[in-house]
């Protein structure tokens, strides 16, 4: 077993120990239900393998790499009813198994019960990854309230969607790996780095989660394809399409993102739009660009050779994934 899959399986362990549906069943069927339906568990993984890298102990960072990942699925529910999403992780998503309400109190008793997991630091620490923890938390609303936002704007600029992904998905990936350097009392300047590291590799990895949203594979990517498309997500792929294309096709895009519709025609059309314009292939450089800025952070990092590889090895499959 590579070490990866050696973090998520102890990860995995700890969470089945601690998760279980007490009363009232309604309440906690769907948590259990969303964090047993799968899901990649990295940015637990990150929080334990920054936690070793930077010379702590796993065990001790176990709490937090639990939080984040509540948090995180808390987010999940939320973001599911606000893009009317019929599908996560292959399965139905709580708001259509349950319905809406459930989906809101559910997502926000997890919240609740993430915070909690800091509790069983002591008084230093826990200040330290609170603080991080809440600081995170509001951001991720401030990037989920533009993506709202940017759905009826048609100005949106590929400066202010870096914003918002930074925002929605990237400070969450950035803090999960800081919070393992901080149980880890890894110095300020460590600590900073390993964050614009995280930074940067979110950025790359919500590139590639637009790119999948139109290019993957349901059956692997496990969300509806096309998804986006309906929502007229101001997606970096929508917005490069709208800089590159002539004005033929910048009218017609324009068009099919000036109304909210549930039909397989508009996915269609929209997508020969991006394969004229060579759409996939610019995202996929893009996503590597921000690959690459991460590991040019890396590189600068006080850590030796192979702890830099396991990290680089980690960001690389995230490039390649499909799921
Ligand atoms: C989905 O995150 C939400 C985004 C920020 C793109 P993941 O792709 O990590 O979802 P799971 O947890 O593996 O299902
Ligand atoms: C999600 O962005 C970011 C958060 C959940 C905070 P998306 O809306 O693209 O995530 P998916 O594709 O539904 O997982
Ligand atoms: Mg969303
Ligand atoms: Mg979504
Ligand atoms: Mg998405």
């Amino acid at each position: 077993m590579n070490i990866v899959d050696a973090y998520k399986k102890d990860f995995l362990e700890y969470l089945n120990d601690k998760i279980f549906i007490s009363d009232p069943v309604n309440l906690y069927e769907p948590i259990h239900y969303i964090l047993q339906i799968g899901g990649k568990r990295l940015r637990p993984i990150l929080t334990l393998m920054t936690c070793e890298i930077s010379g702590g102990k796993v065990k001790e960072a176990y709490d937090a790499a639990l939080a984040i990942e509540l948090f995180h699925n808390f987010t999940l529910i939320h973001d599911d009813i606000m893009d009317s999403a019929p599908i996560r992780r292959g399965a139905e998503t709580v708001h259509k198994k349950w319905d809406i309400n459930t989906g809101i109190l559910s997502g926000d008793a997890m919240m609740i019960l993430a915070s909690q997991c800091f509790e069983t630091y002591e008084p230093n620490k826990f200040k330290q990854l609170i603080t991080l923890f809440n600081k995170t938390a509001l951001e991720v609303c401030e990037g989920q309230q533009l993506d709202v936002d940017f759905e009826i704007r048609n100005d949106v600029s590929i400066n202010e969607y870096i914003k918002m992904i930074t925002y929605k998905t990237s400070v969450l990936v950035a803090a999960a790996m800081k919070m393992g350097a901080i149980i880890a009392n890894a110095d300020d300047n460590f600590t900073k780095k390993i964050y614009q590291f995280g930074l940067n590799l979110g950025v790359a990895f919500q590139l590639q989660d637009d790119y999948l949203d139109t290019y993957g594979d349901e059956s692997t990517f496990g969300k509806q394809i096309g998804g986006d498309i309906l929502e007229n997500k101001k997606t970096f792929l929508y917005l490069k399409a709208i800089e590159v294309c002539d004005k033929a096709d910048k009218d017609k895009l324009l068009n099919l993102y000036s109304f909210k519709s549930s039909s397989e025609e508009k996915i269609k059309e929209v997508v020969k739009l991006f394969n004229k314009n060579n759409i996939s292939e610019i995202t996929k450089k893009e996503i590597k660009t921000y690959t690459n800025k991460a590991f040019e952070i890396l590189a600068d990092l006080s850590i030796s050779e192979d702890k830099k590889e396991l990290l680089k090895d980690f960001g690389i499959n995230l490039m390649n994934r499909t799921i």
